[in-house]
C-alpha cells in the first residue's frame, strides 16, 4: 500500500503539471466569448496644444509606455499587454487620442518604461534591435501619415530603451517635434523598432492621432465633439485561456527563422480594446474614424441591416466629395473616415460585420467569430439632427508633379522558401541595411491650406 503511495504521489504531481501546461497554451475559443456585451469605450483624448486667451499655442506632452494588464472581454482573465498612456495607471489599448491643430505645434516625448522580458515571441534571426546589454526592449515612435522632419519621423533604427539607457543608431532626440502643418486629417502613431514592430504592436502600441483645422473643417458641418466624432481602431488578436495574447512562436520556415510569422490572424475582433463590443446611439449622425490596426487582415465592413456609410475622408486627407456606400474595404493601416446616420436604420439594433476573406483576397472566409465586429444600439426617439454632410468637402491644390526629372522602376522582391513562404524581402536586389542608393531633391513645401 504504501508503495504505491510513493510513486502515485509524483505521477500525480506530474500529471498536474502537464495538464496545466497543455491547458495554458490552449487557445480561448472565441465561441465561449459572448459578443456585444462589453461597451465600446472611448480612448482618452489628450490635446496636443494649449488654448490662452482663446488661442490654441504649442503644447508638450509626455507619454509613456508601460507594462500592464487590460481586459480585453468581461470574461477574459487580465490580458499582459504594454500599453502608451500619460501614466500607468490611465495607460490604455489602444492608446489615448492625440487631437492636434492645424499650423499649431505639439512636442511629444515618449518614454519607455517597458521591463527587459517581452510579452510574445520575437525573433533574432531577422534584422531586429538588440540592445548591447541585452536589457530593456527596444521602441520608437513612428506617426503615420505625418509630414514632418525625419528627427521626428520614429526611424526603425531610431529606437530606445528604458529610460534611454540604450539607443539605437539614428537615434538623435528624446523629444518629437509635429508641426501639424498638414491638411487635416486622420493619423495613428504606432511603434515601429527595428524586427520588433509586428510585436510591440500586438502588445498593444498603438494609438489614434486627430489634425483639426476648425477654420477649414467647421463649415462643413460634420458631426462633432466627444459624442459624434469618434475613433474606432479595429484589430484582431487571439487569447489563451489564461488571458495572455497567444502568437504562435514557431516559425512559418522554422528552420530559417525559428520564430518569424510574416502574419498574424486572431480570431477575436477587437474594438478600441475590447472584443466584438456594443454602442449605444441616438437616432442621428455620427462621424466615426475607422482605423485598421491589424497586422494582416482586411477588413469588408457593411451594416446588416443595409445601413449605408457616408465616406468623408480617406486616411489623412479629405475627398472633395462625399461617397455613399454599402461596404468599405479597409487594408491594414488604412483609415475610413465615415458618417453613419442612424435615424436611416429600420431596426434597433444593427451589427457591423465583416466580410474579408483572409489573407485577402483569397483566404479563408470568415466565421461567425471574425465576421461580426461591433454591434450598435439605436435609440428609439427620433431626433433633431443639426449636423449635415455636403455633398462638397475639401477640394485641394492640385499637386505640382510636372518637376519630375526622372522615372525610376524599383522592383520588391519576396524571396520564398522551398516550401513557398517568405524569407526576406529585396528592393531591387538589395536589402534594407545597404546604404543609401537615391538622394531625392526637397520639393517645395506647399502642405499649406
Ligand atoms: C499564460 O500561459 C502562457 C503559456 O503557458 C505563459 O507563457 C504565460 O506566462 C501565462 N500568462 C499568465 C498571465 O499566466
Ligand atoms: C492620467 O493620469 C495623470 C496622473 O497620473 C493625469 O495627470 C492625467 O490628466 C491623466 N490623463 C488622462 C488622459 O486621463
Ligand atoms: C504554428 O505555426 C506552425 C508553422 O507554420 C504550424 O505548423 C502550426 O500549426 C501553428 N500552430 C498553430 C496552433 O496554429
Ligand atoms: C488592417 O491593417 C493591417 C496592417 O496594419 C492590414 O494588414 C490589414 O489587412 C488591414 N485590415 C483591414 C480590414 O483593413
Amino acid at each position: 500500500m504504501d508503495r504505491v503511495l510513493v510513486f502515485s504521489v509524483p505521477w500525480l504531481a506530474l500529471f498536474l503539471v502537464l495538464t496545466t501546461t497543455w491547458a495554458e497554451d490552449r487557445l480561448i475559443n472565441p465561441s465561449q466569448l459572448e459578443m456585444f456585451v462589453d461597451e465600446l469605450p472611448d480612448m482618452p483624448r489628450i490635446h496636443g496644444f494649449d488654448v490662452v486667451n482663446g488661442v490654441p499655442k504649442p503644447k508638450r506632452l509626455r507619454i509613456g509606455m508601460f507594462k500592464k494588464e487590460w481586459k480585453f472581454h468581461r470574461d477574459l482573465p487580465p490580458t499582459p499587454v504594454f500599453a502608451y498612456g500619460v501614466s500607468k495607471n490611465n495607460a490604455t489599448v489602444p492608446g489615448p487620442t492625440i487631437e492636434a491643430i492645424y499650423g499649431v505645434d505639439t512636442y511629444v516625448t515618449w518614454k519607455n518604461h517597458l521591463p527587459s522580458k517581452h510579452i510574445l515571441p520575437w525573433d533574432p534571426t531577422i534584422p531586429t534591435a538588440v540592445p548591447s546589454t541585452k536589457k530593456g526592449i527596444p521602441t520608437v515612435v513612428h506617426l503615420h501619415g505625418v509630414i514632418g522632419e525625419p528627427e521626428s519621423d520614429g526611424h526603425a533604427e531610431s529606437w530606445f530603451t528604458n529610460r534611454f539607457a540604450e539607443k539605437g543608431p539614428t537615434w538623435t532626440k528624446k523629444t518629437y517635434h509635429y508641426r501639424n502643418f498638414q491638411q487635416p486629417g486622420n493619423l495613428w502613431y504606432h511603434d515601429h523598432a527595428m524586427g520588433l514592430t509586428r510585436v510591440n504592436l500586438l502588445a498593444g502600441l498603438v494609438g489614434a492621432y486627430i489634425i483639426r483645422h476648425p477654420k477649414v473643417e467647421g463649415p462643413l458641418g460634420l458631426p462633432y465633439g466627444d459624442e459624434f466624432d469618434r475613433t474606432l481602431m479595429v484589430f484582431d488578436r487571439s487569447f489563451r485561456i489564461n488571458g495572455s495574447i497567444y502568437m504562435n512562436s514557431t516559425g512559418n520556415n522554422p528552420s530559417i527563422h525559428p520564430q518569424w510569422q510574416p502574419e498574424y490572424f486572431g480570431d477575436a475582433i477587437i474594438v478600441n480594446g475590447k472584443a466584438w463590443p456594443h454602442a449605444t446611439v441616438r437616432r442621428r449622425k455620427y462621424r466615426f474614424r475607422i482605423i485598421n490596426a491589424s497586422n494582416a487582415r482586411f477588413f469588408r465592413f457593411f451594416f446588416t441591416n443595409g445601413l449605408r456609410f457616408i465616406y468623408v475622408a480617406a486616411d489623412s486627407v479629405y475627398l472633395e466629395e462625399h461617397v455613399v456606400t454599402n461596404e468599405i474595404l479597409l487594408a491594414p493601416s488604412e483609415i475610413a473616415d465615415v458618417v453613419i446616420d442612424f435615424s436611416k436604420s429600420k431596426s434597433d439594433t444593427v451589427i457591423l460585420a465583416n466580410n474579408a476573406k483572409y489573407p485577402f483576397p483569397d483566404g479563408d472566409p470568415v466565421n461567425e467569430a471574425n465576421g461580426k465586429v461591433m454591434k450598435f444600439i439605436i435609440k428609439k426617439d427620433k431626433e433633431v439632427d443639426t449636423w449635415r454632410v455636403p455633398k462638397k468637402l475639401i477640394k485641394y491644390p492640385s499637386p505640382e508633379l510636372s518637376s519630375a526629372s526622372q522615372t525610376r522602376y524599383i522592383a520588391l522582391y519576396e524571396y520564398t522558401s522551398n516550401t513557398d513562404e517568405p524569407i526576406h524581402l529585396y528592393i531591387n536586389g538589395k536589402p534594407y541595411e545597404e546604404p543609401v542608393t537615391e538622394t531625392q531633391k526637397k520639393g517645395p513645401q506647399r502642405y499649406g491650406m
